[in-house]
């Protein structure tokens, strides 16, 4: 991996059901920032466990996250994909961050109120601190762009503060960068398909609401011709849009998917009829996601050779990380063995 290239760091959690919202949010990005980065892909599964998983379906989610990087076209050898547990720097970076971060910080994060829903006092304590380890993530290596999906903007907001609080604090002024979030201008919010209000989501019960990364054609077709709309015809502009939530999501898929803008795709559409831009929009699904999900299905069926990908990139993310903790050990005052 060259390193005169800026890094980007990105991060995926392996709890199951990858959809078209992390694919056109995170993942596609990540294969087109090859181009111009030196780039880190982790499957977060430190992150996963902040809720229960069951551990044979985490290992089978770690392996199939980090398929669906390959099968979507990151290069492993020249790039690199490992599993966050793997590489125990972001464990302790994260623990001084724990101590740099303030609780009024945390306690203005929207994912946790979310996530904790009405039982705060039951979530775990990993799950509050969550924003710490992603901020550890990316800082462990000195990353100065992220990939992401607009759900993760508040996250990321929070690790510049920690970058900027620990430069302050301890009087290193340039020693952590303030990371930038790349947001794709479609599809960085995919709504779900049976709610234009509520985004896509791997924890939705209803598996109507998402397109999985590995669902065949039928599967999609049967998905996109469920999915809600409304009565009218599509109009010529987003404006036309404006009240219409379910509409504009299944425009934007379009849009993010055929790399157009929404309102290039409502000029081809406009006056159609939902059942002719369905139909389209699922061939151009199929066409694109196929592909993938046939891929990640022949690396999940080769466990050996993803986990010799993932133990190979943990290696060389530790090689970029360990001089960073060990100068980061150094500005706290923490003694440490003379090598
Ligand atoms: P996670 O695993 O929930 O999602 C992975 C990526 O997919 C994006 N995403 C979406 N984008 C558009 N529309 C949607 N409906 C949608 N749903 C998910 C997410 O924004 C994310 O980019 N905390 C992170 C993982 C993480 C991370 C990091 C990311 C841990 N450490 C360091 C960046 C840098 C998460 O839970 O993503």
């Amino acid at each position: 991996m060259s390193t005169h290239k800026p890094l980007v760091f990105s991060g995926v959690q392996p709890t199951g059901n990858l959809h078209l919202g992390n694919y056109l949010g995170a993942i596609r990005n990540f294969v087109k920032l090859q181009k111009s980065y030196s780039c880190l892909y982790c499957v977060v599964d430190m992150h996963a466990i902040t809720v229960w998983q069951e551990p044979g379906e985490l290992r089978n989610a770690t392996r199939e996250v980090a398929s669906a990087f390959i099968a979507a076209g990151v290069d492993p050898e020249t790039h690199i994909i490992f599993n966050q547990s793997q590489v125990p720097e972001h464990a302790e970076l994260a623990w001084i961050f724990n101590c740099v971060a303030r609780i009024g910080w945390l306690n203005r994060m929207t994912q946790f109120k979310d996530k904790a829903g009405s039982n705060r006092e039951k979530a775990s304590v990993g799950l509050y601190a969550y924003p710490n380890l992603m901020a550890a993530d990316i800082l462990a290596y000195r990353a100065t762009h992220v990939p992401i999906g607009e759900d993760q903007t508040q996250h990321l907001e929070l690790a510049r503060d920690i970058a900027q609080k620990f430069n302050t604090d301890f009087g290193v002024p340039d020693f952590f960068p303030q990371p930038e979030a790349l947001l794709q201008p479609e599809g960085a919010r995919i709504m779900s398909l049976k709610d234009g209000t509520k985004k896509m989501s791997k924890s939705d019960p209803s598996d109507q609401s998402r397109i999985n990364l590995n669902d065949d054609a039928d599967a999609i077709a049967k998905k996109i011709r469920r999915a809600r709309t409304d009565p009218e015809p599509l109009p010529d502009t987003m404006a036309g849009l404006a009240s219409r939530p379910e509409a504009r999501n299944l425009i934007g898929i379009f849009a993010a998917l055929d790399d157009k803008t929404a309102d290039e795709v409502l000029r081809e559409f406009a006056g159609a009829e939902f059942s002719r831009f369905k139909a389209q929009l699922t061939d151009l699904c199929v066409d694109r996601l196929g592909p993938i999900g046939a891929e990640m299905k022949r690396l999940t069926a080769d466990p050996a050779y993803v986990e010799g990908v993932l133990a190979r990139g943990a290696a060389r993310a530790r090689a970029i990380a360990t001089p960073i903790l060990a100068e980061v050990f150094d500005v706290v005052g923490f003694i440490r063995a003379k090598n």
